[in-house]
């Protein structure tokens, strides 16, 4: 049994015994680097997600080039603790090397290079990462389609054609469409809806969506909300993963914010928990130094289950209460 320092069960060991996997966001450098930051994720999680070296641009140096040392490295990691890994993300108009962009005058070129990319990396990890987020964020705050590269250069037809090359590639891995902003009942996650439903409809090998549940204390997600947009999920016979959560509070933190915190991871967990296919919980960083939030919101601060020092927060135990 895992267990932390107190003797308390860890989340991996808790979550187990609720068919739950649970699982967080790691970047190699500190893996590599720091040992409270490897000894927290080999005692507490059993998901491991890439925060960004399997993304198309840190994948792709240049055209000819894939380089897979950090994405390996992670994955070779999740093998030796008998962790589960998440990939992610094979299609998204992020993090993309700058060598694309000339590729995308020729149609015939970049459906090559897309395709490629996507033959080339699921293959790799072919049998090492069970779930793939094929195609992350193609749609804007309103549900419309985000204006990306892959849409002026495919059109909407990107997102099923990406499915059908990973598919190609692994027939055996979970093909998950993720976006934010679409956890609960709105705009945008009806839109989602509408796009799961298209997929389905038209027989694409699509099997989940990821609801990403970038969140703040200020403003969370309502559970009985959260619920029923998994449950529309759930009856196209999709799977739904919770995975990238972090609740951003505002420097200076107070205790309070602290608790409040606790009871939103507390509450969205519950609500996975309860739902029929919700069965992977990921946050999306091991410690608040290594989150990604105070670098694009200034005066973000204390989003993650472990703090600066790597001690556990009232988060964390928001987690362990939902889970006994
Ligand atoms: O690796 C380079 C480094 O060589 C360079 O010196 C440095 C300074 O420019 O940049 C480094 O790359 C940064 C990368 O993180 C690795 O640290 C990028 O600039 C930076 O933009 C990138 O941020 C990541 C962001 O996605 C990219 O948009 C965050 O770490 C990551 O947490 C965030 O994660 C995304 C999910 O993939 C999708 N959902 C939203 C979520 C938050 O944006």
């Amino acid at each position: 049994m895992h267990e932390d320092s107190a003797g308390r069960p860890a989340l991996r060991a808790l979550a187990r015994a609720k068919g739950l996997r649970i699982g967080v966001a790691v970047s190699a450098g500190p893996l590599q680097d720091d040992p409270v930051y490897r000894a927290i994720i080999g005692r507490e999680f059993n998901v491991l997600t890439c925060e960004n070296a399997m993304k198309f641009g840190p994948l792709r140096p240049s055209r000819d080039a894939f380089a897979f040392e950090e994405a390996d490295a992670i994955v070779a990691f999740a093998e030796k603790h008998g962790m589960a890994v998440r990939g992610h993300t094979l299609v998204w108009h992020k993090q993309l090397p700058a060598w694309l962009a000339k590729e995308w005058r020729n149609g015939d070129a970049a459906v090559d290079v897309v395709r490629g990319h996507i033959h080339t990396v699921v293959d790799h990890y072919q049998g090492k990462v069970f779930a793939w987020d094929v195609v992350n964020e193609a749609l804007d705050a309103t549900g419309k389609w985000r204006n990306t590269p892959f849409l002026r250069a495919f059109g909407p037809d990107y997102v099923k054609m990406a499915f059908h090359w990973a598919h190609e590639a692994d027939p055996a891995a979970k093909l998950f469409y993720n976006d934010f902003g679409a956890d609960g009942l709105n705009r945008k996650s009806d839109a989602m809806y509408r796009l799961l439903e298209d997929l389905v409809r038209q027989g694409a090998p699509v099997h989940g969506v990821g609801l990403q549940m970038h969140v703040t204390q200020r403003e969370p997600p309502d559970p009985p909300s959260v619920a029923a947009n998994i449950g529309r999920f759930a009856d196209l016979g999709l799977e739904v993963h919770i995975t990238e959560m972090d609740v951003r509070l505002e420097a200076p933190v107070s205790k309070a914010e602290l608790e409040d915190q606790a009871r939103v991871y507390r509450h969205v967990l519950a609500v996975c928990l309860e739902a029929e296919h919700c069965d992977v919980f990921v946050v999306w960083g091991v410690t608040d130094r290594y989150s990604w939030l105070p670098q694009v919101f200034p005066g973000a601060a204390a989003p993650l289950l472990f703090d600066d020092e790597g001690k556990p927060k009232s988060a964390y135990y928001g987690v362990c209460a939902a889970l006994r």
